[in-house]
């Protein structure tokens, strides 16, 4: 089925590139985080599902070496010839670039591309809108230009495009679920391993809703490459001790403690959360698996806590768009989501009171900042797939 957004991009393509006989159109999604946050980098465990806001793209092939972009939401062109790729000031492009830049440095030989891209996952939302354009675009290219790289290389393509081009050290979560997620289910990764398993959420009178804070998150790649350095740290430290911790996947509670003194007050925080959000995934997914949303909920909270008190990710925004739902009917859970300092709240609402909930939250939150609150009510769907032009 063509959808409105990818009826728009053809009338793009054609607009600004001419034809489109050549091309493919991809679907790729965002995706939320049920619980596992800031876990990923550390090799722990995550719980991520794709949803239905998405990024698409229409990408034709060129012999000619140019390759030429044009991001459609934001009335905006860039191009660039594919043997002198370098990052730009403009933001957007550098994710497709970093693509282009990896497959070079794999040896991959991309003759050239014409691209235009759209889409309805809010940017700075903490959705990943960042992966869903860096993997559609791989997976655009592995298809028109037959790459044969496999769903895993192309989650790992994504997320090296983010590590090296743009320059956040992000773990594999947003470019893997991306990649592998599937209609109704949540994905439990073990981010060491890379090893998953799909676990049915089907619950229909449930809803996965997210509060928007519409704050800017200028601080959230300088933070969290300082997090992922003191993660780092704190295992270095530990490591003296216990010389099998390779990460803090390989941490106890208890040999934290132990160790305590020896380590700055700030790198014990980071490290406490992180064991805990650990040990606290593990245990949400027996709740999913016995269907008991309440202890599910009560966990989300308990990750909130430790993102805002421990790993001080959260913002003032964040914290008070989970104690304003905690209070609300029918909401079993909600915590900040995604790398943080903005972004937006995952909550846990039960069905019949979504209306209200929705109202509610935008009521409370125009109130206190003046700004609006979009809500978004989620539904999880399948990961970067070929659609239909037709
Ligand atoms: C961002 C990163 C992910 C993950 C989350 C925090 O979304 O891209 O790899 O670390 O933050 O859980």
């Amino acid at each position: 089925m063509v959808t409105d957004s990818m009826r728009r991009l053809t009338v793009s393509f054609r607009e600004h590139f001419g034809t489109y006989d050549y091309a493919l159109a991809v679907r790729s999604p965002g995706r939320v985080n049920l619980i596992g946050e800031h876990t990923d980098y550390n090799e722990g465990f995550v719980l991520p599902a794709a949803v239905d806001k998405a990024a698409h793209f229409i990408v034709a092939p060129r012999l000619d070496g140019a390759c030429r972009f044009y991001a459609a939401d934001l009335d905006d062109h860039f191009s660039c010839e594919v043997h002198s790729i370098v990052k730009t000031e403009k933001g957007w492009p550098n994710y497709l670039l970093g693509i282009l830049s990896e497959l070079q440095h794999d040896g991959h030989a991309i003759p050239g591309c014409d691209v235009v891209f759209g889409g309805d996952v809010p940017i700075g939302a903490g959705m990943s809108s960042s992966a869903a354009v860096e993997c559609g675009f791989a997976f655009a290219l592995n298809e028109l230009f037959g790459l044969g790289l496999s769903k895993l290389e192309l989650a790992r393509l994504g997320q090296r495009a983010e590590n090296r081009f743009v320059g956040v050290q992000c773990g594999i979560m947003d470019q893997f679920v991306n990649i592998f997620g599937e209609d109704r289910k949540v994905l439990k990764i073990d981010c060491r391993s890379l090893e998953f398993e799909y676990i049915p959420f089907e619950r229909t009178d449930l809803n996965i809703v997210l509060c928007e804070t519409e704050s800017k998150r200028s601080l959230a790649s300088s933070e969290y490459n300082v997090r992922r350095q003191q993660c780092e740290a704190g295992v270095g430290i530990l490591r003296m001790h216990e010389p099998k911790a390779q990460s803090l996947r390989d941490v106890s509670e208890e040999c934290l403690a132990a160790h305590r003194t020896e380590m700055a007050e700030v790198i014990h925080r980071r490290c406490f959360y992180v064991v805990r959000e650990n040990a606290r995934v593990l245990s949400a997914c027996q709740d999913l698996e016995r269907n008991d949303f309440r202890s599910f909920g009560t966990k989300m909270y308990q990750s909130h806590a430790g993102l805002r008190d421990d790993y001080q990710v959260s913002s003032p925004d964040l914290d008070f768009l989970v104690d304003a739902a905690s209070s609300i009917e029918g909401v079993l859970g909600a915590r900040m989501m995604g790398a943080g300092f903005g972004g937006c709240t995952i909550n846990l609402v039960e069905q019949r009171h979504v209306a209200a909930f929705t109202e509610e939250m935008r009521e409370r939150y125009r109130r206190r900042t003046g700004k609006p609150n979009n809500v978004y009510v989620t539904r999880i769907e399948s990961g970067t797939a070929l659609v239909s032009l037709s």
